[in-house]
């Protein structure tokens, strides 16, 4: 596991792989690391002749200043819990090495970042685009590998690789969860022990909702499903939709399509958790 810090240096070492017929498998993460990080890694490890993983707190997809100040980094632990899973790189660049210049492009994405995270949080897939783009650039990779917690993310991800016309296959991983239930989030280290115990209603909620459906109807089940969660003092409910897992539109009946996925923001105290599920009707 070797650490790099440079452009120059991670993209010379992975032409040098890339001579020798190697694949390579990509994992971005903004550091604090927990199982569902890992979980990525050992896919790619797995799957790859090289595993990248890169630690990068990315400013440009960050709305709130005070969310990215407050945002965890742990990078000797990070580095630790790597070990275990042997990727062969790990770049861990500065922000003047991804922008030595301002990063202008606007990407347009329709739908796909007008809805949920993309609503309430202006700008941000924006800056993941202009991150995964300039990293997928500098990794070149065969595989990358993302989260189903961050479902909207990959869906748009998904769609700047087409358009962009990279050859990158995206691989899409199950959501990690603590015993309780609750996504693993690298936020979770912000809650309170108080604000902890009851985040697990979240997915609990998602889960029973799960089964609800399609005795209530959409609206009835959403409805439901904000009550519940907001009936906890420690939580509030931004949103929770329904969507089409590709077009991410909005649900208003069972009947429209076949690939449903439930998508959550829950503010807890200051910190924002997201979580899903899917839907099979
Ligand atoms: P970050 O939040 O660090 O997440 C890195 C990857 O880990 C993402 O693909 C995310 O979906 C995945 N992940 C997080 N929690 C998970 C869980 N509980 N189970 C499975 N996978 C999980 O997402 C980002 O960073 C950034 O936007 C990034 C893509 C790195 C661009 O800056």
């Amino acid at each position: 596991m070797e650490i790099v810090k440079l452009v120059a240096e991670i993209k010379s070492k992975i032409s040098k792989f890339k001579s020798e017929g190697k694949t390579i498998g990509f994992v971005p993460t903004m550091g604090a690391l927990h199982q569902g990080h890992l979980s990525l890694a050992d896919a790619s490890v797995k799957n790859n002749d090289i595993t990248v993983v890169s630690i990068f707190v990315n400013p440009t997809q960050f709305n709130n200043p005070e969310d990215l100040s407050s945002y965890p980094r742990t990078i000797e632990n990070d580095l630790e819990k790597l070990s275990v899973y042997k990727p062969d790189l790990i770049f861990i660049p500065d922000v003047s090495e991804i922008y030595p210049e301002q990063d202008t492009r606007i990407f347009e994405f329709g739908l796909l970042d007008k809805v949920m995270e993309g609503k309430n949080r202006p700008g941000h897939f924006n800056g993941v685009a202009q991150v995964v783009s300039k990293l997928f650039d500098i990794v070149s990779p065969n595989n990358a590998y993302f989260g189903q917690k961050d479902f909207q993310q990959i869906a748009v991800i998904k769609q700047m690789t087409k358009d962009l016309k990279l050859s990158v296959n995206i691989v899409s991983c199950p959501i990690i969860r603590e015993k309780d239930g609750l996504a693993m989030s690298s936020r979770n280290v912000l809650l309170t022990e108080e604000q902890r115990k009851n985040a697990c209603k979240i997915s609990e909620t998602l889960f029973k909702a799960r089964n609800l459906a399609p005795e209530l109807s959409v609206s009835q089940l959403k409805e439901w499903v904000v009550d519940e969660i907001n009936k906890n003092i420690y939580l509030s409910v931004e949103y929770f939709e329904i969507v089409n897992d590709t077009t991410l539109e909005v649900i208003k009946d069972w009947n429209e399509s076949n690939n449903k996925i439930g998508c959550i923001t829950v503010q807890v105290g200051k910190t924002r958790l997201i979580d899903n599920v899917t839907f099979k009707y």
